[in-house]
């Protein structure tokens, strides 16, 4: 089956200068190749500047790669010319972290549910438009009614109900969630998890699910990609990745769960900024790793498959079993 996703070497360089110094390159994302098939709840996790959303930007083409391909639905988005780059873009939308910052406090949820069809080429009339809202206004468990009241009269959660209705209007076959309940109190959370395990049954939507937090994406990933500095590190069935992790980073991580699940943020103590001393050659996770040996440090391990469906990238992986 041809994958709804197909990430090919992704790489994304960015460039930052301090105050004073040279321009340094930074490599935000670094060969990320994944593919997530139509249907399924792929979460992607790690800590706090991993290149989390660097990826979701690339993924619906806000930002370009410095190399690699986003394959859609087997076609190359960046090969496209803008024209046809446009016409893709109903089938993948996003819906972003923060229910207050992302939804225009000036408009009327209406408007706000309705922006993303502006952009079809054909765009549909007034009360087509209107039955439209009213229909994605009820799928996420809101009512016709509430398409005239402002942002501001919403809690988080209903807010987060409304950026999603947003991101369905266009009926996309994949839909980016970034953090997107990592703002949201624990029960209303579950009922947004519930909603979006809801939409893939009835709907068919395939999800990019990002996120700090390891029991949302246990609750409703098919499968999960751990990143770790740019990098995919492990890949596998959620099911079985945070119970039998084939990388250290992964342990780490599933180790940490209580104060990495909290509120979605790590605890200072995993942030990568606390790196001292990152190699330039080798494994990038070899600093903070209790395995490692003489051959981390001088020989970068590439993404393998350790055991059917399950892919790590690290040179002891099979002493993890
Ligand atoms: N526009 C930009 N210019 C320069 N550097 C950037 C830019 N966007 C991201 N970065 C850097 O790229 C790295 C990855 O950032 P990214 O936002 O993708 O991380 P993240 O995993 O989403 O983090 P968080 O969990 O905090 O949202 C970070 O070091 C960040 O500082
Ligand atoms: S390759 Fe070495 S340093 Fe890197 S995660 Fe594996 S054991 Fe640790
Ligand atoms: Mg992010």
């Amino acid at each position: 089956m041809t994958p709804l996703l197909d990430l090919r070497d992704l790489s994304r360089d960015y460039l930052s200068r301090r105050l004073t110094g040279p321009v340094h390159r930074l490599r935000a994302l670094d060969r990320v190749s994944l593919t997530i098939q139509p249907g399924e709840i792929f979460g992607l996790v790690g800590e706090s500047g991993c290149g989390k959303s660097t990826l979701a930007r690339l993924v619906i083409a806000l930002d370009q790669p410095t190399e690699g391909q986003v394959l859609f639905d087997g076609e190359d988005l960046f090969a496209l010319s803008p024209r046809e780059l446009a016409r893709r873009r109903r089938h993948f939308q996003m819906v972003f972290q923060d229910p207050y910052g992302s939804l225009d406090p000036r408009h009327r949820v209406e408007r706000i549910v309705a922006e993303p069809l502006h952009v079809l080429p054909s765009r549909p009339g007034r009360a087509e438009t209107r039955e439209c809202v009213v229909e994605m206004l009820e799928s996420v468990g809101l009512s016709a009614d509430h398409a005239h009241r402002y942002p501001h009269e919403f809690s988080g959660g209903q807010r987060q109900r409304i950026a999603i209705a947003r991101a369905l209007i266009t009926a996309p076959k994949l839909v980016v969630a970034d953090e997107a309940v990592s703002a949201l109190d624990l029960s209303v959370q579950a009922q947004v998890l519930n909603l979006l395990m809801e939409l893939r049954e009835t709907r068919g939507v395939t999800f990019l699910f990002i996120t700090h937090n390891l029991a949302a994406v246990d609750a409703i990933a098919d499968r999960v990609g751990v990143m770790y500095r740019g990098r995919i590190v492990e890949t596998g069935p959620a099911a079985v990745v945070f119970d039998r992790p084939l990388h250290p980073y992964t342990r780490m991580l599933a180790d940490a769960e209580p104060s990495v699940t909290r509120f979605g943020r790590p605890e200072p103590s995993t942030r990568p900024a606390l790196l001292a001393n990152t190699p330039s050659s080798g494994c990038a996770f070899a600093p903070r790793c209790p395995l490692a040996v003489a051959r981390c440090l001088s020989e970068a391990p590439e993404l393998r498959e350790i055991e059917p469906l399950r892919q790590a990238a690290c040179h002891r992986a099979e002493e993890m079993k």
